[in-house]
């Protein structure tokens, strides 16, 4: 995955299913974690993994809050925290615990290069995961962090389910980074959010669905595709077939919510980035009644000359009818 990709996506999410993670990967988010950055490459982080049947696996279990009883369905937790006697001082600035976190995000992010869903946690009492996991005195533990595939959110309660549904929320560019002096802000140039966002109703059929009564999941491709055709029709003002100038080049969707026969179902969409003879697309297939995001998508499309069959670059009329839609 391109690494912008990464890291979107990488959430918090606390849907598990119960299917294992291979060893190989939490051998390679260890191996990305272990070639992090550290101040004098004193290396003070360590990791437990603990898979779930490992002897500890019930007591660390045991030590985390109540509000995160959703991790023990992750097959994989691992406790993260760094040794202070491989800890590098400067001056009187402690860097042990800055670069466990470094450590801890090239693991996260190498974790969700494989697919993986990972989420990291401060909700633990310290005493009983000591005990747990037989941590020697000088090591502080900072995160556990439950790793596995995404599962279903219907396995959750309704108070972890709400969480996950919730949209993400960042401070504004401008609060938290300065230019020159402290208290003048950076100024987001580029449109961290789209002036318009695409919407269109799209209509269930019943042979939609499939044995399990969702919405079969090769299904949402249709529907995506749908997506794009009336933005074509009804932004770029296309109205014959030979106009649409673009092949499709890849797509990837994040099934969350199963869509049932009686959800109504809109897709919006914008365009996030545009390259020299390709752009972007973000998908939401969403319930207006309720906002629930049944699947989240991106696809790619190149722009094409069906007569030469080479793409060709985007040109200022599309950048033009679309500037609107366009955005982080
Ligand atoms: C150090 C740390 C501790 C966290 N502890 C918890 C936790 O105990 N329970 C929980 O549900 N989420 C926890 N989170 C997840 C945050 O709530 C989440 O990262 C934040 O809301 C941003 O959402 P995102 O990670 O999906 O972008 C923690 C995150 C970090 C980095």
């Amino acid at each position: 995955m391109e690494f912008h990709r990464v890291i979107g996506a990488r959430r918090s999410l606390r849907a598990f299913s119960r299917r294992p993670v291979e060893m190989e990967k939490i051998e390679r988010m260890l191996d990305a974690a272990r070639w992090s950055p550290s101040c004098a490459n004193r290396q003070p982080w360590r990791f437990v993994v603990v898979g779930a049947d490992a002897p500890s696996r019930a007591a660390v279990e045991e030590a985390l809050d109540a509000g995160n009883d959703w991790a023990k369905r992750a097959p994989v937790l691992i406790a993260a925290g760094a040794r202070r006697q491989d800890a590098a001082v400067v001056e009187s600035r402690d860097y042990f615990l800055l670069d466990t976190g470094m450590a801890l995000m090239s693991l996260l992010y190498r974790a969700v290069d494989l697919g993986l869903l990972v989420h990291p946690m401060a909700g633990w009492k310290e005493e009983p995961l000591r005990a747990a996991l037989g941590f020697p005195d000088d090591f502080t533990p900072a995160a556990v962090v439950a790793v596995g595939y995404a599962g279903k959110s219907g396995d959750l309660d309704e108070a972890a389910r709400k969480k996950d549904e919730k949209p993400r929320a960042r401070k504004p560019l401008g609060e938290v980074a300065f230019r020159s002096r402290w208290g003048e802000p950076f100024e987001a140039t580029l449109p961290s959010l789209p002036a318009k966002v695409y919407e269109t109703e799209l209509q269930l059929r019943f042979g939609d669905t499939d044995a399990m009564g969702h919405v079969n999941n090769a299904k949402v491709v249709t529907y995506l595709e749908l997506g794009r055709i009336r933005f074509f029709a009804d932004v770029m003002g296309v109205e014959r077939v030979e106009d649409i100038r673009f092949i499709l080049a890849e797509v990837s969707c994040r099934y969350r919510i199963p869509i049932l026969m009686h959800d109504r179902v809109f897709v919006r969409m914008h365009i996030t980035d545009v390259h020299r003879s390709s752009f972007r697309f973000r998908c939401d297939l969403f319930d207006p009644r309720d906002g629930r995001v049944f699947v989240e998508a991106e696809t790619v499309q190149v722009m094409y000359d069906y007569t030469t069959g080479r793409p060709v670059p985007v040109d200022a009329d599309f950048l033009a009818k679309a500037r609107d839609y366009i955005g982080g």
